[in-house]
């Protein structure tokens, strides 16, 4: 028994649904990590950056006052940039402040604080510088301007600039990930769809061998079932015409002789009137009837009339037979150039239409039939017709009984082709083709001696 490819290909099909379920959910993290990426260090650190660029422009700010300071003539006083510095201070802060909220999650802790205390210093040297100036110690705030905050200033421009410095890195490294993450989904991608292509071919290969093997089988004991049904169907032929053979053979001459013996028992000296004679003449007449039904029971099994004139006259017989016994009338039609064909495709076609009025007697309920023959160049196409019940739906050719299977088996062995069709309440036809050789084209007519053995095709 060939093993059923099913289980695999629902194996392979499983598989397949596996890979890309799992390359979809693959393909699906990487997306969500670039956009975690994105959102979390690139464009946070890029929002960083702006306010870190805002304190940066403040602090430089804060470092041309510082300068200004320095290089303002003796007679203005420093208590003038207090207001301005006032201004930038907030505005610092207020950068300050937002900028640790943006903080990227890469910024250090210390950074941070390191910022803020250098810039709380930068703010209470400076709130020392306007001490001293409004407290008339103009010289001493220019001093400390120079000495002191101008060098916390730079101080917090580095720090600015130092964490301006690693929000570029953590943005490049940043950078760098999403290039290495879109090289790997790539390659994935180009991996994944070799593996799948692999997958499909495989798979593909593997049906259409095993497809090629459930057919190669199909045919196999396809051909074996024809071979069989020829050889049964003609070993039943055979059967068949051995036993009419010797029925009409042995036991007809056998009772032909009892037949004789008796009449002559009967007039030899046996007087009319002796009750002997008219029990002889009883038992002659059984033996009469009894070889009558034997005959006909011989030709049953085999119509020898087909032997002898051939298929149209076998029919014709036999359609007097059936009617004979069934009681439905039975006509028959040949139309076209009758040919005398015998042999077995003579005995197949016989045997179909004998089938097909049998059925027709014993499920059609018909109170007639008709059998029409057609000969024409190629073929003989020969339809029985009744006019019954019609075949039910589920009783259609195969579905039950083994009639309409060995007809179609007979069509088969003569090489024509079987067609049944029944209407409801109507009647059925079932019609034969059997396709001629040109050989056969001898006239129906001739004589039986100068025809000889007339045969189709010999299977
Ligand atoms: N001429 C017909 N009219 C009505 N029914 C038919 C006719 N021929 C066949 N059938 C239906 O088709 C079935 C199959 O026929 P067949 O194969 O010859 O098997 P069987 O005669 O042994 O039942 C029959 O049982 C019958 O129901
Ligand atoms: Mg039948």
């Amino acid at each position: 028994m060939t093993k059923s490819p099913t289980v695999r290909l629902l194996l392979g099909l499983l598989i397949t649904l596996a890979a890309v379920t799992g390359f979809s959910s693959y393909a699906l993290e990487q997306l969500s990590g670039l956009r975690k990426l994105q959102t979390q260090t690139i464009d946070l650190n890029r929002h960083d950056s702006l306010l870190l660029l805002q304190v940066e422009s403040d602090v430089n700010t804060i470092g041309l006052k510082l300068r200004d300071m320095t290089q303002m003539p003796q007679t203005s006083g420093i208590g003038e940039f207090r207001n301005e510095f006032a201004r930038l201070r907030a505005d610092l802060e207020g950068a300050i402040q937002k900028d640790a909220r943006f903080a990227p999650a890469t910024r250090r802790a210390e950074d941070q604080a390191a910022l803020a205390d250098s810039l709380n210093q930068f703010w209470r040297t400076s709130d020392q510088v306007f001490n001293r100036a409004s407290t008339g110690h103009e010289r001493a705030a220019r001093a400390l301007v120079s000495t002191q905050l101008s060098k916390e200033q730079s101080i917090l421009a580095n720090r600015v600039s130092a964490l301006l410095e690693r929000n570029n890195e953590s943005e490049e490294r940043a950078d760098m990930k999403v290039a290495s993450i879109y090289a790997g989904v790539e390659r994935d991608i180009y991996a994944f769809w070799l593996a799948t292509m692999v997958a499909i071919v495989v798979t593909s290969l593997y049906l259409i061998y095993s497809n090629r093997r459930i057919f190669e089988k199909l045919e196999s004991l396809s051909r074996q079932r024809r071979v069989l049904a020829a050889r049964m169907i003609t070993v039943q032929e055979e059967v068949l015409r051995s036993v009419s053979r010797e029925l009409h053979d042995e036991f007809g001459q056998i009772l032909t002789a009892v037949g004789a013996m008796l009449g002559r028992a009967e007039r030899k000296g046996v007087p009319a009137d002796s009750p002997l004679r008219v029990e002889l003449s009883e038992v002659r007449q059984i033996t009469h009837n009894t070889l009558e039904k034997m005959r006909s029971l011989s030709q049953m099994l085999h119509p020898s009339v087909i032997d002898d004139y051939g298929l149209a006259e076998g029919i014709e017989w036999y359609a007097q037979v059936f009617q004979r016994q069934t009681g439905i009338e039975t006509t028959t039609k040949v139309s076209g150039n009758a040919v005398r064909i015998t042999g077995q495709p003579a005995i197949h076609c016989f045997r179909i239409v004998q089938e097909a009025l049998n059925n027709a007697a014993k499920h059609s309920g018909t109170k007639r039939a008709e059998v029409e023959m057609t000969f024409s160049a190629d073929k003989l196409t020969v339809e029985v017709r009744d006019f019954g019940c019609g075949i039910a739906p589920a009783r259609r050719p195969g579905k039950s009984g083994l009639g309409l299977i060995a007809m179609r088996e007979r069509a088969e062995l003569l090489s024509g082709s079987l067609n049944v069709s029944s209407v409801p309440n109507e009647g059925t036809t079932v019609s034969v083709i059997m396709p001629l050789q040109q050989e056969d084209h001898a006239p129906e007519a001739l004589e039986d001696e100068n025809i000889g053995e007339l045969v189709i095709r010999e299977l």
